[in-house]
């Protein structure tokens, strides 16, 4: 019993350093040095996906580092980024592989009465899922707004994500030689299928503590003071306390701490530079709307 619950274990081919990253912290110093801050949650999580050979789920609102997120997990191994970008609509052909029908009409007509292989390598055009399966070990797939593509897209995903291998009805079935790293994001405009979690480590990424905001916003905007970037921090934080159809990510908060910094460099005051260049974190009508006699409100502290 003993002996057959570790080969059980085994088979579950956990790699405890991968690139090196041999713990949650490690990866978090690794994502940092890859202009990355993750707090315990998402280090913790992305960790054991990668320990775990399986793929990372990571979903939240807009803005919050989600893509972001994956492109500094490929930094970080040195890997290339192969992004699919779901749609509605979105089919298994531009996920997977095409074949080059223009050019396999020319290699007919070039080859006159010789045989042709028309289904050579040279008349496959990989798409993102294949481009994954063929060199796992130097790329990570990103399938990057799952809740966007419709329930048949879905459906096909979990089988490519519980097995990795993918079949080519002229080529036979291609498998991963080692389980790709595979990020899949999702800003919930739809319940994603409890079987496509069930594959997945899950990670919710809820806008960042007020500190670690700060910090990224330091880290990511060019020349804004600490003092500018706390106080952005604060006000983006109220304006997130607010009923809003849009609130602002950490992405608007970066923007509007630069916004705001070049406004004041030309001469406008606090805080009447970050009233100013408020259309860079608000981008709804009905929010700057709701907002405008409240403005002062939320720049308390501002000045
Ligand atoms: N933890 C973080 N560390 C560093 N930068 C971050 C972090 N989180 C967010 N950012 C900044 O916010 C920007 C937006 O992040 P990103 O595009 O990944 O958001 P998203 O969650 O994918 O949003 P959307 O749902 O709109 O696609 C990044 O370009 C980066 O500047
Ligand atoms: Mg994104």
């Amino acid at each position: 019993m003993a002996a057959q619950s570790r080969a059980v274990a085994s088979d579950m081919a956990i790699r405890r350093s991968i690139g090196g990253i041999d713990s949650p912290e490690a990866l978090a110093r690794a994502l940092r040095d890859a202009q990355y801050l993750a707090d315990e949650g998402i280090a913790t999580a992305a960790y054991l996906a990668l320990a775990l050979g399986k793929p990372l789920l990571l979903e939240g609102a807009p803005g919050v580092g989600k893509t972001e997120a994956a492109k500094a997990i490929a930094a970080v191994l040195g890997r290339e980024l192969v992004r699919l970008q779901a749609y509605e609509g979105i089919d298994a052909a531009a996920a997977m592989y095409e074949w080059n029908f223009p050019r396999q009409m020319l290699a007919i007509r070039q080859a006159g009465d010789a045989y042709v292989n028309l289904y050579g390598d040279e008349f496959l055009i990989a798409r993102p899922l294949l481009l994954a399966l063929q060199r796992p070990k130097e790329r990570v797939l990103l399938i990057d707004e799952i809740d966007r593509s419709d329930h048949e897209f879905e459906a096909f995903l979990l089988e490519f994500l519980s097995d990795f291998s993918l079949s080519i009805p002229e080529r036979g079935t291609i498998r991963a030689s080692e389980a790709p790293v595979v990020v899949l994001t999702s800003n919930r405009t739809r319940e994603l299928h409890e079987a496509l979690r069930r594959r997945c480590v899950y990670h919710w990424i809820g806008y960042p503590e007020p500190q670690l905001e700060a910090q990224i916003v330091l880290m990511r905007a060019s020349a804004v003071a600490r003092e500018t970037a706390q106080k952005v921090v604060a006000a983006v934080g109220r304006l997130r306390a607010e009923p809003l159809a849009k609130p602002p990510g950490v992405a608007e908060t970066v923007e509007w701490a630069e916004a705001a910094t070049l406004l004041n460099a030309q001469g406008a005051p606090w805080p009447a530079a970050f009233a100013r260049a408020i259309g860079v974190v608000l981008k709804d009508q009905d929010d700057l709307a709701f907002i405008a006699p409240r403005l002062d409100h939320i720049l308390k502290g501002a000045a």
